[in-house]
């Protein structure tokens, strides 16, 4: 018997269904999303749904809303009236490993993108691939944006060093614990900071699971204890670089304080933060000069590849004929870009 919560699951499916319907082709794929409220992830589907030919392709979207449980009967419903391969973006990384022997019991080939299962559970089998961006290189492009901030001399530090004790004192706010990228992109940050000789004393992290309402309301308190020796914010994607800095506009920061008509660099309570994803809400916070940089997380390559490896494996070719590179026969990887004010 279906439950309250298995109907509302296929409810919602077929209203996901119902958008994407107007395709016609007979190559049936299963995009399965974590959270379609995700900014980052929604638009990475966007770019997959119009890179996908709809004469070949029939894309269907389901959203887990952030629940694994979801997902699992979102992914068991499909089993039921399979599709040619599925493409999923897991809640928990960890429930990879079910979820690959379910597609292997079917040979349905699983693409998952964008939270990386444990290589251990790619291993599981052959026809099972991610693809992703280096998490390394983002944390490593924030710590390069504010060591060049500071004046590229570790030994020197310019006037962004507002106690001028050559210390950089700041905060990180993370993504969720069980995300890869919140884990790398924050030792990263750290690990390039100490690399190149400058001395970093993290005040506070704080973890908004890439959510914005959270980082918001999570720097009330940081602001309390540590406002005013507050010298960078790092923060795992720009959602939560933005609802931080909601917060410290309220608190009197990025004011126009030397009056030349706009908010820049040069105003005394301007603070440097810096975001990952250049979603384009953040890159209008660096047009407005709040926002001191972000990492472009490359939603574009990374939906090109995702359609690349599925028409490579449905038209009957060898994943490797894909024209994007496939290490260890699994992974491809897409770069990030830095973009800062000017
Ligand atoms: C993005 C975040 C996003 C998360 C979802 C990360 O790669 O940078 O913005 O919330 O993926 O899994």
């Amino acid at each position: 018997m279906m439950g309250k919560r298995g109907l509302f699951v296929l409810l919602l499916a077929g209203f996901l269904l119902f958008l994407t319907q107007c395709s016609s082709g007979e190559k049936r794929v299963g995009i399965f999303l974590y959270n379609g409220e995700d900014p980052f992830v929604r638009g990475l589907n966007e770019e997959m749904l119009s890179q996908f030919n709809r004469t070949i392709y029939r894309p269907e979207v389901f959203d887990a809303l952030n629940s694994q449980v979801v997902q699992n009967e979102q992914i068991e419903h499909i089993l039921e009236n399979p599709v040619d391969l599925a493409i999923i973006n897991p809640v928990d990384r960890l429930g990879a490993h079910a979820i690959i022997r379910k597609f292997r019991d079917e040979n349905i080939p699983v693409i998952f993108f964008n939270r990386q299962p444990l290589e251990r559970d790619l291993d599981l089998w052959d026809s099972c691939f991610y693809v992703g961006a280096t998490a390394e290189q983002a944390g490593q492009m924030q710590a390069r944006m504010i060591m060049h901030l500071f004046g590229d001399d570790p030994d020197r530090l310019n006037g962004y060093d507002r106690n001028g004790d050559g210390v950089i004192q700041g905060i990180i706010i993370r993504g969720e614990q069980s995300h890869q990228d919140s884990e790398i992109r924050t030792r990263e940050v750290r690990d390039t900071l100490s690399r190149n000789g400058f001395s970093f004393e993290l005040l506070t992290s704080v973890i908004a699971n890439w959510n914005r309402k959270e980082a918001y309301d999570k720097m009330d308190e940081v602001l309390n204890l540590h406002g005013d020796i507050l010298e960078v914010i790092f923060s795992n994607n720009d959602e939560m670089a933005l609802g931080a800095i909601e917060r410290l506009i309220e608190k009197g920061f990025f004011r126009d304080s030397n009056g030349n008509g706009r908010i820049d660099r040069q105003d005394g309570d301007w603070i440097p933060v810096v975001g990952i994803d250049g979603l384009p809400e953040a890159v209008r916070a660096i047009g407005a000069g709040t926002l001191y940089g972000t990492v472009i997380n490359d939603s574009t390559s990374q939906a090109g590849a995702i359609v690349d490896l599925t028409g490579a494996i449905l038209s009957g070719r060898e994943p490797e004929d894909s024209p994007d590179d496939l290490e260890k026969g699994k992974y491809i990887w897409t770069d990030y870009y830095p973009l800062v004010s000017e």
